[in-house]
């Protein structure tokens, strides 16, 4: 495992690889790794001869001073996790390395980014776009692979891919949960150990709703995961909406076509977290 800085080292190895014939695999992420970054890393091994895992805390992507100040940063305990799985190249750039100059360009997703998390992040999936777009002219992976967590996050880069008419295949990896079912997320340790206990039941609400899909209507599916959610009173839900799964628009009736998602974004303390699940109506 080898781990470089600049652009110039790592496409140096690259080139190498690609010269041969060799597969290239790459997991942008964030850094403060888990298990649900490496089963990613996990995935993207068995289907390339290499892989490259990026850690980079992207400042164009974060609409809060705050939540980019406190995110968790360690790269000897990122590398140490990495070791223990297939990673060929960490690609670890400065700030000023992946942006010489301010990036002024602006994306347009229509109606994908103006709900959920880009009505509540404005700015956000811009940043996201701005990054991910980088990386894969630097990397120019066959395969990228992005974690379903992040639902909205892998529509939106889908459609990135298709404005950009970039040449990679992209690879959507199930949510990876702790035992309790709460999602894994870099976020998760900034919570307060009372927070803790409580977060596991976003993910029981979740599924007591897709349960519940056989007798409500998906308004009220929604009022009662947010009514649940609140009553708890450590929570605090920001958004629970149930969306088509391509359009992300709101979904009023079961016998609409396509599968439907119901995505949440709840307040523990200040710490900000998302889910989502699947309804198989
Ligand atoms: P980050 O939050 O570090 O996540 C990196 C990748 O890991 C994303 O594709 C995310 O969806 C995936 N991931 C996170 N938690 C997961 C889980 N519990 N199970 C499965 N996959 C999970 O998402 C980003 O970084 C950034 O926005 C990035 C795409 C790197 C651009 O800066």
């Amino acid at each position: 495992m080898e781990i470089f800085k600049t652009i110039s080292e790592l496409q140096q190895s690259l080139k190498a690889d690609r010269d041969k014939g060799l597969l290239i695999g790459f997991v942008p992420t964030m850094g403060a790794l888990h298990k649900g970054h490496l089963s990613l890393v996990e995935q993207a091994a068995k289907e390339n001869d290499r892989v490259v895992v990026s850690i980079f805390v992207n400042p164009t992507q974060f609409n809060d001073p705050n939540d980019l100040k406190n995110y968790p940063r360690n790269l000897d305990a990122d590398a140490g996790l990495l070791s223990t799985v297939v990673c060929d190249y960490i690609f670890v750039p400065s700030v000023t390395e992946i942006y010489p100059d301010s990036d002024t360009r602006e994306f347009d997703f229509g109606t994908l980014e103006t709900v959920m998390e880009g009505h509540f992040r404005p700015g956000h999936f811009n940043g996201v776009a701005q990054v991910v777009s980088k990386l894969f002219s630097i990397v120019m992976p066959d395969r990228a692979y992005f974690g379903l967590k992040d639902f909205q996050q892998y529509s939106i880069i889908k459609n990135l891919k298709e404005k950009l008419h970039l040449p990679v295949n992209l690879v959507a990896c199930e949510t990876v949960r702790e035992d309790d079912g709460l999602a894994l997320s870099s976020r998760n340790k900034l919570l307060t150990p009372e927070h803790r206990i409580v977060v596991p039941q976003i993910y029981r609400i979740l599924k007591e709703a897709r349960a519940d899909a056989t007798n409500f209507t998906p308004h009220e599916v929604k009022t009662r995961v947010i009514g649940k959610i609140d009553s708890l009173g450590l929570l605090k839900t920001e958004y629970f909406e149930i969306v088509d799964e391509l359009t992300l628009q709101s979904v009023t009736d079961w016998n609409q076509k396509g599968t439907k998602v119901g995505c949440i974004a709840v307040f523990a303390g200040s710490v900000r977290l998302i889910d989502n699940i699947v309804f198989d109506k």
